[in-house]
């Protein structure tokens, strides 16, 4: 679909790592199709190879090395500083691997997303995909959520759901889910800057008008596709 009749959404977008969500997101906007301008790409670590794709793409790149301060509040502020000189709408959380302050996540109530690989509330934290086949699970997946002081615990507007195969291992499904991924979360981030989502005042997530009981989940039958 071509939005190039919205205004494009300044969105700063966060990175530790690899990176291939940001270029997702990279690929769609270059494509028409996600309605945002990323004003930049900050990094918590200067080796993140997503700088590099963020360098590719002609887009400002910033490192905030969460080494240099001395504690999680004085890193959060630089932080906040170097995002908010950009004055983005949307702060986009794709692979951000730092736990945020409450202050940080209060400045951004309802301005900033993230993407988790599981179907939360299920298996918050780390190594999702071994602990979903450690506990026997038979689906997996991903979800986007607005980010609350919950560690992955705020409200989840959408999910993909992967099947778990008999002879799948951790990095198979990983690498499963990250597909979905790469289409949803482009999604997500084109429905809020389309207005059409939104984190009510009561902390719920509203989309079209309509508080979401359930995430919306990746499938033609919700018209969520890619
Ligand atoms: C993804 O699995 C995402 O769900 C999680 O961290 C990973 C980031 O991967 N939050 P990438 O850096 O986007 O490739």
């Amino acid at each position: 679909m071509n939005t190039s009749s919205v205004a494009p959404l300044p969105i700063v977008i966060l990175i530790s790592g690899r990176g291939s969500n940001l270029q997702a997101i990279i690929d769609r906007t270059a494509a028409g199709e996600l309605p945002v301008e990323i004003r930049a790409v900050i990094s918590n670590r200067p080796s993140a190879a997503g700088l590099q794709l963020a360098g590719k793409a002609g887009l400002e790149t910033r490192v905030i090395d969460h080494t240099g301060y001395a504690d999680r509040e004085t890193f959060d502020e630089a932080l906040q500083a170097c995002i908010d000189s950009y004055q983005p709408a949307l702060v986009v959380l794709a692979g951000f691997m730092r736990i945020l302050t409450p202050g940080f996540v209060e400045h951004y109530r309802g301005r900033m997303l993230n993407i988790h690989p599981s179907l939360l509330p299920d298996f918050p934290g780390l190594n999702t995909h071994q602990r979903a086949l450690d506990a026997g699970h038979r689906e997996v997946g991903a979800s986007v959520h607005f980010v609350t002081e919950d560690t992955d615990g705020g409200p989840v507007l959408m999910q993909a759901r992967v099947a778990v195969r008999e002879d799948d291992t951790a990095d198979s499904l990983a690498a499963r889910v990250l597909e979905q991924e790469h289409c949803m979360y482009p999604l997500a981030i084109r429905w809020f800057a389309e207005q059409r989502l939104r984190l009510d005042s009561t902390g719920q997530a509203v989309l079209d008008g309509e508080r979401l009981t359930e995430p919306v989940l990746l499938t033609p039958q919700s018209g969520a596709t890619c």
